[in-house]
């Protein structure tokens, strides 16, 4: 088989098993570790087109990568791309240590589930999104990837 046979072959069942994932598990977390450069029938095109309340995360550890992959497709709060290690699961390992030594547990949501919280409320602009992204004003942003994996928001009540 050619190369470019076997990149189409990749890319139809990356496109198959999202599309399943989505439409027939219920899954609305997508994580892309190892992501590459965005290219066509990208996870979050296939995952929004079936269930638009899917959250979609990339991960690539290459600095230009990322980079391209985060202006490429920065503007839908539902989609994020990340500089990181697939191998070095980070920030949320040490966030439960933190919190394990609390009177609180620490519980990681995908951010469908926590949207559920705000069923019958008017989520306020910019609605559910990385803490450091809510208005930022002159907050400084966060080191390394620009991106706090904890998600906020304010709504009112109708
Ligand atoms: C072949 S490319 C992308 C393939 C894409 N997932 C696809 O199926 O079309 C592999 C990507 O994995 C990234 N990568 C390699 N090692 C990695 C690691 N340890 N952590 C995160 N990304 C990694 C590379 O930078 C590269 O962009």
């Amino acid at each position: 088989m050619g190369s470019a046979t076997m990149i189409t072959k990749n890319r139809a069942f990356l496109g198959r098993a999202v599309r399943y994932l989505a439409a027939e598990c219920g899954i609305r977390g997508f994580l892309d570790l190892g992501a590459g450069l965005p290219t066509q029938g990208n996870v979050h095109e296939i995952a929004l087109e079936e269930a638009p309340d899917s959250f979609v995360t990339y991960v690539d550890d290459d600095a230009v990568v990322a980079a391209h992959g985060r202006a490429l497709l920065e503007g839908d709060p539902r989609v994020r791309f990340l500089r990181g290690d697939l191998r070095r699961p980070e920030e949320m390992a040490r966030a439960g240590d933190v919190y394990g030594n609390a009177n609180a547990p620490f519980e990681a949501r995908p951010g469908a589930r926590i949207a559920r919280f705000f069923d019958g409320f008017d989520l306020v602009e910019p609605g559910l999104v990385p803490l450091n992204e809510w208005r930022p004003g002159d907050d400084a942003p966060p080191p390394r990837g620009g991106f706090v994996p904890v998600l906020g928001g304010v709504a009112r009540r109708p």
